[in-house]
């Protein structure tokens, strides 16, 4: 009896060790993710399929809570290729740093949709910006910095209210602001630098920025009178001074 009950033990201990603690669609995910980067072997704990456990076996740069995968951070980690066709399926994940790294192609259109944190900043990514940021609901910080980004940016933003950071400085964006950037309720950082963006910055002018960086585009027209109360209106001063390459005109001083 006692022999029997140990062995029905021993036999349930095995069974869960050897099921997976993840739950399953998140795990099929990072490994769509895993071949996607070519099999990265410098990643501990990473492997291709659907049949690993990354929260129970402790793949690197992932963090768990339950059997849901929460977060994903691996900057700077030499990562290339793409980032597949599987995000979003990655419901529990909130937080997403692939900054830093070599990763190609466009930005998918299935992006993970209960995001608080992207940072795709310094990889090289081609393509427009995708329309789903703007099911992204919850995101607060948006980093797309230093890409290949180009295209006119689209109305993405007419849901995001707790978006506070956004970062799409140094890439190709094109065309004028759309108007739903001025529905951003919650910005406070908003950094566009280094872009060839056209037409009017009067959008802008209603949001309560402490930080603003719209050097280096094609914008024209005037300084709308409000961008002077941004605490960290340093920025501005390049593009307000240096006319020889913008058409900018300050209306205060
Ligand atoms: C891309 O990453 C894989 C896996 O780390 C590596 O084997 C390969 O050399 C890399 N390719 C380039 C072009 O860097
Ligand atoms: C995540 O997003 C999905 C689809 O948008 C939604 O059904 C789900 O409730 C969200 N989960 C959390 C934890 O926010
Ligand atoms: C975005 O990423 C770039 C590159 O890592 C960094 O320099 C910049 O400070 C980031 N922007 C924000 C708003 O954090
Ligand atoms: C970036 O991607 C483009 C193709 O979209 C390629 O031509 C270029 O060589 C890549 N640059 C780097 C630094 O990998
Ligand atoms: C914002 O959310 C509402 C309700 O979920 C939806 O009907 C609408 O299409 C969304 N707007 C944008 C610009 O995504
Ligand atoms: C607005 O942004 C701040 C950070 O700047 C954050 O702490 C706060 O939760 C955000 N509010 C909403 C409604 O998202
Ligand atoms: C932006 O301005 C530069 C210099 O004035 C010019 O060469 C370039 O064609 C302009 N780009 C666009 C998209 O208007």
């Amino acid at each position: 009896m006692a022999a029997a009950a140990l062995a029905g033990l021993l036999v349930a201990l095995a069974a869960a060790t050897a099921g997976a603690t993840t739950e399953s669609s998140d795990a099929a995910a990072l490994g769509n993710l895993y071949t996607s980067w070519n099999s990265p072997p410098q990643l501990a704990g990473w492997s291709a399929g659907g049949g690993g456990d990354p929260c129970g076996a402790g793949w690197q740069g992932v963090s768990c809570t339950g059997s849901g995968v929460t977060e994903i951070k691996l900057p700077g980690t030499g990562l290339n290729g793409s980032l597949g066709y599987e995000l979003s399926n990655l419901f529990s994940l909130k937080t997403l740093d692939l900054s830093n790294n070599q990763i190609q192609g466009s930005i998918p259109y299935q992006l993970p949709p209960n995001l608080t944190y992207l940072n795709l900043a310094t990889n090289n990514f081609s393509g427009n910006l995708p329309y789903s940021i703007s099911n992204m609901a919850a995101i607060e910080y948006l980093n797309l910095s230093h890409n290949s980004l180009a295209q006119q940016i689209g109305d993405l933003f007419g849901n995001l209210s707790s978006l506070s950071e956004l970062d799409v400085s140094f890439n190709k964006l094109t065309g004028d602001l759309p108007t739903s950037i001025g529905s951003l309720s919650n910005i406070s950082s908003l950094y566009m630098q280094n872009n060839q963006l056209t037409g009017s910055v009067n959008v802008l002018s209603g949001l309560g920025l402490t930080t603003l960086n719209i050097a280096n585009n094609n914008f024209s027209g005037w300084i709308p009178k409000e961008f002077s109360s941004i605490p960290d209106v340093m920025k501005l001063i390049p593009e307000w001074t240096c006319s020889s390459t913008t058409t900018f005109h300050a209306t205060t001083p």
